[in-house]
């Protein structure tokens, strides 16, 4: 049910959210409903959920159409009509990418072009697609300003890069209005916590929860903008409706414009979740080699957004976590054996 700071900021569209059965596409695809929006969701499950868009299935207004992003005559399909696009659809982790270059650049490259040109071909007024923190590179400034990038340093940056590139020579040859939107770290409701791909945030509470050792990977000193799902939705909102001439065929950060190690973050998921397993406080911490590829400090400067988008963010990584923490505990509790040291409870 909307909350009571609920507002509508798109109503009326036919909307294409391309990887919707994701993290963060099904987390747009709930949102765009709830404003009274007509919604297509694109997925080919590789790594979406159908239980993130179970409960949307019978809604009259949305359509699930399984396909994959790397079959152009599949895009063209699924264009067909739609007023704007949100493309979430790629294969995340920078991990991945650098032990299966090939499928991360087929996806992620291939794909965006595909479901880009399609939208050209189809007369879709706009697409905006998420973009990456994993663009800086090992560029060394923070905060990280939009214009200021270094080397890439994983293929995964690459091709977020790449998507970039693409985009503003889309913009220019063929009149379609692109946003980027380079989102930081983000967590929430329907985040995946399975698998060596994971992100930091459900992993280290799946680990509590299970009464295992967190694994940090180096010291901990590294930093993120960790950037709760709500705001993400926000800022694909402002870019979906803008009518600033100067947001148009651009990119923004996407984050909360905080930074906080991974130390601190592993110390703040253990105080949240005591209230559910007090056993959780004698859980230690481990330390293991860092991992290459990885940036060491992410913290975004989000004035751009803010200037030209009227971009907002409402809640920083405390407040997300009070929002998101009971979804964690229920969700990753399923599936814990009897006897595991995580005990079904709830508060
Ligand atoms: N989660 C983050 O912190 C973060 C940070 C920066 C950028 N991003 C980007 O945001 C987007 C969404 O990420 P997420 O965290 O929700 O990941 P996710 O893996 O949960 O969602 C991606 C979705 O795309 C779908 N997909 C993958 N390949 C496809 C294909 N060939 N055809 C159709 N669908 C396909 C997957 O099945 C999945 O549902 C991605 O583009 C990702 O690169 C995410």
């Amino acid at each position: 049910m909307p909350n009571k700071d609920f507002r509508k900021i798109i109503e009326g569209k036919k909307v294409l959210v391309t990887g919707g059965a994701g993290f963060i596409g099904s987390n747009l695809c709930e949102s765009l409903l709830m404003q009274g929006n007509k919604v297509v969701c694109f997925d080919d499950f590789s790594t979406g959920k159908i239980e993130n868009i179970e409960s949307l299935l019978t809604h009259p207004d949305f359509l699930l159409v399984r396909g994959s992003i790397c079959n152009f005559e599949e895009c063209k399909k699924v264009v067909k009509g739609m007023d704007l696009i949100l493309h979430q659809a790629a294969l995340g982790s920078v991990p991945r990418s650098i032990h299966d270059p090939l499928t991360t650049n087929n996806i992620n490259i291939g794909g965006f072009v595909n479901m880009i040109f399609a939208a050209v071909e189809g007369g879709v007024k706009r697409f905006v697609y998420a973009a990456s923190s994993s663009t800086y590179g090992d560029h060394p400034g923070l905060t990280k300003v939009e214009n200021k990038i270094g080397k890439p340093l994983s293929p995964y940056a690459v091709s977020k890069y790449a998507n970039e590139l693409y985009s503003g020579v889309f913009s220019s040859l063929y009149g379609i209005e692109t946003i980027g939107l380079r989102y930081f770290n983000v967590f929430g409701k329907k985040q995946d916590p399975e698998g060596a791909y994971a992100a930091a945030i459900p992993k280290f509470i799946k680990s509590f929860i299970e009464g295992k050792s967190p694994v940090i990977y180096g010291d901990g000193n590294q930093s993120r903008d960790f950037t709760y799902v709500e705001n993400v939705v926000h800022a694909n909102n402002l870019a979906a409706t803008t009518q600033n001439p100067k947001a148009l065929n651009n990119v923004f950060n996407v984050a909360y414009g905080e930074s906080t190690n991974l130390n601190e973050l592993v110390i703040l998921l253990r105080d949240f979740l005591l209230p559910f397993d007090h056993s959780i406080s004698n859980i230690k911490i481990i330390y293991e080699k860092e991992r290459i590829g990885d940036i060491v400090h992410s913290l975004a400067s989000i004035k751009k957004a803010k200037r030209l988008l009227r971009y907002s963010p409402q809640f920083d990584l405390k407040k997300g976590l009070e929002k998101a923490i009971h979804w964690y505990w229920e969700n990753l509790q399923r599936g814990l054996p009897e006897n595991s040291a995580g005990k079904k409870i709830s508060i």
